[in-house]
């Protein structure tokens, strides 16, 4: 299936030495991570708050035990494995031809599978700290919690994730944008681009070769040279490296 647009893939890949590669959620559907849009995503499950609710800053201070009821149960896949984009993308990363990834999913799985430059534009939640004495803990320990995790001072842990009404990190979002700036592809992948402002940060691409491989058509219009609507895996594993 999709061997036309495999072909032209491989042509671009072929012709690249600094490509970066922007993606989301769907990125990692096929690792069992629901996203937020898609027919089976969040959005369509039916809760008492909307995922945009709970996962948001203000909801995290006042509910923070139907905050943690959520985010354990729907975004802490702590078994969760990379899968054949992910493995693709590394072992791009390890011929040298792929610069980066930017990233707005806080799973981890990039760096599971290998990745080395990974701009996490949204956090992770491997890394959470106290909000009182800022000590570590990883995601292991705040899903085993019973209920809001605490810190051993008493206060409470809090994930290093970008939530609504947050703003972005300053570092990250320099060295993603000079990444992509920098590149002569940049492959976008698995996300609806309607999260800002890190769907803004495509722009600053002015390289030769623009790629979208997304499943649905993408909130945000991209002028790209290919565009395959098609599941990422199946996509990204025919990409051989020469
Ligand atoms: N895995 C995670 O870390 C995770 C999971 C859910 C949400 N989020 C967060 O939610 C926000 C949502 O924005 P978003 O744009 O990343 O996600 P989104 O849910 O808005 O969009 C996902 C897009 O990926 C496409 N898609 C789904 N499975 C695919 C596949 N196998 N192959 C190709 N395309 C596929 C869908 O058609 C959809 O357009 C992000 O900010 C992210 O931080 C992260
Ligand atoms: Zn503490």
């Amino acid at each position: 299936m999709y061997e036309n647009e495999k072909t032209k893939l491989q042509k671009i890949i072929d012709d690249s030495t600094n490509i970066v590669f922007f993606g989301g959620a769907g990125v990692s559907t096929e690792s069992g991570i629901p996203d937020f849009r898609s027919e089976d995503g969040l959005y369509r499950q039916k809760y008492k708050y909307s995922p945009e609710q709970v996962i948001s800053h203000s909801f995290f201070m006042k509910y923070p035990d139907v905050f943690y009821e959520f985010y354990k149960d729907k975004m802490m896949c702590l078994e969760a494995k990379p899968n054949a984009a992910h493995n693709k993308l590394s072992e791009l990363e390890k011929s040298g031809k792929l610069k980066a990834v930017v990233t707005q999913n806080i799973d981890g799985l990039h760096q599971k599978a290998g990745n080395k430059t990974v701009y996490e534009l949204h956090g992770s939640i491997h890394r959470n700290y106290c909000m009182k004495c800022k000590k570590f803990y990883d995601a292991k320990y705040v899903k085993n919690q019973k209920g809001i995790p605490y810190c051993e001072c008493g206060g409470m842990i809090k994930p290093d994730v970008v939530l609504y009404e947050e703003g972005l990190d300053g570092n990250v979002i320099n060295a993603a944008i000079r990444a992509i700036a920098s590149a002569d592809t940049l492959i976008i992948g698995g996300t609806s681009l309607v999260v800002y402002p890190a769907a803004g940060f495509i722009d600053y691409f002015h390289g030769k070769h623009l790629v979208v491989i997304n499943k649905l058509k993408t909130g945000k219009t991209v002028n790209a040279e290919l565009c395959v609507n098609a599941p990422i895996g199946e996509i990204m594993s025919g990409i051989k490296i020469k």
